[in-house]
């Protein structure tokens, strides 16, 4: 299939964008979408990102460009007499101030995503950590999507009775619209076992023994669709792909994933193809399917196979005119207008665009190697935390600050760092406790347990859980990310999606705008805009701040440095997230200390901490 890419003339900027103030996109060659019979788009992590992205062009458009954007690609699957899917895998909440700003959180979010039309949705693990989430999900998201919200594998605990029930219905059937396919569509959640008490989440190898289950891959669709918050590259998938398989040796399987943040597809076999769609709203995740035989017709359906696409669109306007062949005036619903005003009250109302100070320089999570000083873990070791992390009572006691690296969300734009940002950054309610005088032979052990992880960290305890979502769950850059710590500057930076060895790809065209170059298994063709890439290095589990230790002493005989000199006993402060590792790794270096040891060491958030840093010592106006 050969695709066609437009080349433009001139790579000028192009249309305005949606919320005021945010950037407008960059012109970029194009591929085409490939329509087949049945297409689905694709959101998935979008942590509260509806507004699109205010310091980034190509991710610029937001919800309400979105609810446009459907309108005409429903309209023009009418026309060409083919069906189309919206789907979203969860994840929606917590990362953006328009979602973890208001009070309660999410005030003004359910709303806005709840005027898209989504025609399937599930839930991610983001949706299960607090129990007023999950609540607000079975009162406001659930019933909202009576028809379309899909709980497979998960159930919901009322708490007027204390009935376990679904949280909505296990699977539905349905026939497509325009060519009247039957189509069984699945909804899961990976083993997640940190979840509200309020929430079960049964792991998809039991739930596949249940009856229902059993029922509905003896369904004789044309079409399973399996959609889930679930990396391409975790197990489940391949669970559920081979037992549907075993049962349905030809039917077509179409798996729709998320939870690693990345563009993937992957193949389990010749009729069954899955894609994940990016994170944060940057990406609309296309995918087409085409050759689907009809069970009922008079052929019987053989091993005939179907013929999967799959496009990364980047989520800007100059992208979605270019889909729908449209412009500037005529892209825009007067439903699509609507939602956007809508964004623009919130993030008023919130105050999202409050500047708090003035970022001198850009500071990155993976684009740049740890540690450098243009990486964010660096600013936060070196800079923020030593100022940040203090307890009036125990303000001379040297300490050990550990913050994971999985704490922190995005990067930091040189430009206004905003009430927005401090959200965007560190959405978590994470608060600091400690553990008082701890030798420091004992205390100095436990980072480097925590970043080597090993045989003591196993099942909910694995270390990985420490690190970004990017690294988290096996992708193919994370196998990647794995071989080449960052071990100096010229450590082979990898590429997000790319593979380990491939090599920087020289561009020599310096107008294209760096972002993503996808490899996966259909190629290296799926992103819809042409990119120079980015760079992407491994970053540790954890990082640590030392604070208040002894001067060193000046050189003796012999010696040109002067000598680090180190405590006899330090405060252990860590992120409350990481005290289950941190009271391991101490238990492993002999010091042993349970939860009666642990104390609140500061009831700041890592949030209030870095907003604070940013008021005090970026305070130039931009
Ligand atoms: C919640 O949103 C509504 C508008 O949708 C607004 O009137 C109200 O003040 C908001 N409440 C809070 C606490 O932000
Ligand atoms: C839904 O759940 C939230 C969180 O527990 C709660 O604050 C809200 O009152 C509930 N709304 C309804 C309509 O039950
Ligand atoms: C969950 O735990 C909280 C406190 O830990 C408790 O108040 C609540 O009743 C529990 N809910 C359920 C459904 O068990
Ligand atoms: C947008 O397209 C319409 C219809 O093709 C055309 O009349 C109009 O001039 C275009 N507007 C812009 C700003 O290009
Ligand atoms: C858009 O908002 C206006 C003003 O609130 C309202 O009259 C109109 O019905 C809305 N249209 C759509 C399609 O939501
Ligand atoms: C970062 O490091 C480079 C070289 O190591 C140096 O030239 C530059 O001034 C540093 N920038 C900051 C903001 O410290
Ligand atoms: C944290 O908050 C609790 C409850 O308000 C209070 O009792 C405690 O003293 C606070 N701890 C610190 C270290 O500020």
């Amino acid at each position: 299939m050969i695709t066609r890419i437009t080349l433009l003339a001139s790579l000028a900027t192009v249309a305005r964008s949606s919320q005021p103030g945010a950037p407008a996109p960059v012109a970029a060659p194009m591929r085409d979408l490939e329509w087949g019979q049945i297409n689905l788009l694709h959101t998935t992590d979008i942590h509260g990102w509806l507004g699109g992205h205010m310091q980034e062009p190509q991710y610029s458009a937001d919800w309400g460009d979105y609810i446009s954007f459907t309108s005409h690609m429903r309209q023009k699957a009418d026309e060409k007499g083919v069906d189309l899917l919206v789907i979203d895998t969860g994840d929606r909440v917590e990362g953006n101030g328009l979602y973890d700003a208001s009070n309660p959180k999410g005030n003004y979010t359910y709303d806005i995503f709840g005027s898209q039309s989504v025609d399937l949705l599930c839930t991610g693990n983001h949706e299960l950590y607090q129990e007023a989430t999950v609540d607000r999900e079975h009162n406001t998201t659930v019933p909202k999507f009576k028809h379309s919200y899909i709980a497979s594998n998960l159930d919901y605990i009322e708490p007027e009775t204390g009935n376990q029930i679904p949280q909505a219905q296990r699977y539905v059937k349905f026939t497509t619209k325009k060519l009247g396919y039957s189509v069984v569509a699945l909804g899961f959640i990976f083993d997640f076992d940190r979840n509200a008490n309020n929430s079960v989440v049964t792991p998809v190898e039991e739930t596949m023994k249940q009856e229902w289950f059993q029922a509905a891959i003896r369904e004789k669709p044309d079409l399973f669709l399996v959609i889930g918050h679930v990396g391409l590259r975790m197990k489940e998938f391949e669970q559920i792909f081979k037992v549907i398989r075993d049962q349905n040796w030809y039917t077509p399987i179409a798996f729709l994933g998320g939870h690693a943040h990345v563009r993937d597809a992957r193949k389990f076999d010749d009729n069954a193809f899955a894609i994940a769609s990016g994170r944060y709203f940057e990406t609309i995740g296309w995918m087409s399917i085409d050759g689907i035989k009809k069970k009922s017709a008079s052929v019987p359906s053989t091993e005939a196979t179907v013929t999967f696409r799959r496009r990364y669109i980047d989520n800007n306007l100059f992208g979605l005119h270019y889909h729908t062949g449209l412009n500037e005036t005529t892209f825009p619903t007067e439903h699509g207008r609507n939602v956007t005003k809508m964004i623009t009250a919130g993030r008023k109302a919130l105050k999202l665009d409050d500047s708090f100070g003035c970022a001198p320089q850009d500071l990155w999570m993976s684009r740049a190697p740890y540690p450098h000083n243009s990486s964010i873990f660096s600013w936060l070791e070196t800079q923020v935390l030593p100022t940040a992390i203090t307890n009036e009572e125990r303000k001379d006691v040297p300490r050990l600050a550990i913050v994971n690296t999985g704490a922190i969300r995005f990067d930091i734009f040189q430009g206004p760092f905003t009430k927005d940002s401090t959200y965007l950054i560190s959405p978590f309610v994470s608060k600091f406790n400690y553990i008082a005088d701890v030798p420091y032979a004992v205390a100095s052990k436990v980072i480097e347990m925590l970043n080597s992880g090993g045989p003591v960290f196993n099942g909910a305890l694995d270390t990985k859980y420490l690190s970004i979502p990017e690294q988290m769950a096996p992708s193919r850059f994370f196998e990647a990310s794995l071989s080449t710590a960052n071990e100096d500057e010229d450590a082979l930076p990898i590429f997000v999606d790319g593979e380990a060895s491939q090599k920087p790809l020289k561009t020599d065209d310096p107008e294209l705008i760096g972002g993503y170059t996808t490899r996966d298994d259909l190629g290296d063709d799926g992103d819809d805009a042409v990119h120079s890439p980015i760079k992407f290095y491994a970053v540790p589990n954890c990082i640590q701040s030392k604070i208040a230790f002894p001067a060193p002493a000046p050189p003796g005989d012999g010696q040109t440095e002067p000598q680090p000199q180190d405590p006899e006993k330090v405060d252990l402060v860590f992120v409350d997230y990481v005290q289950p590792w941190v009271i391991t790794a101490l238990k492993f270096s002999g010091g042993d200390y349970g939860t009666d040891d642990v104390k609140v060491y500061t009831n700041s958030t890592l949030t209030d901490l870095i907003a604070g840093w940013v008021k005090e010592n970026w305070k130039k106006d931009c």
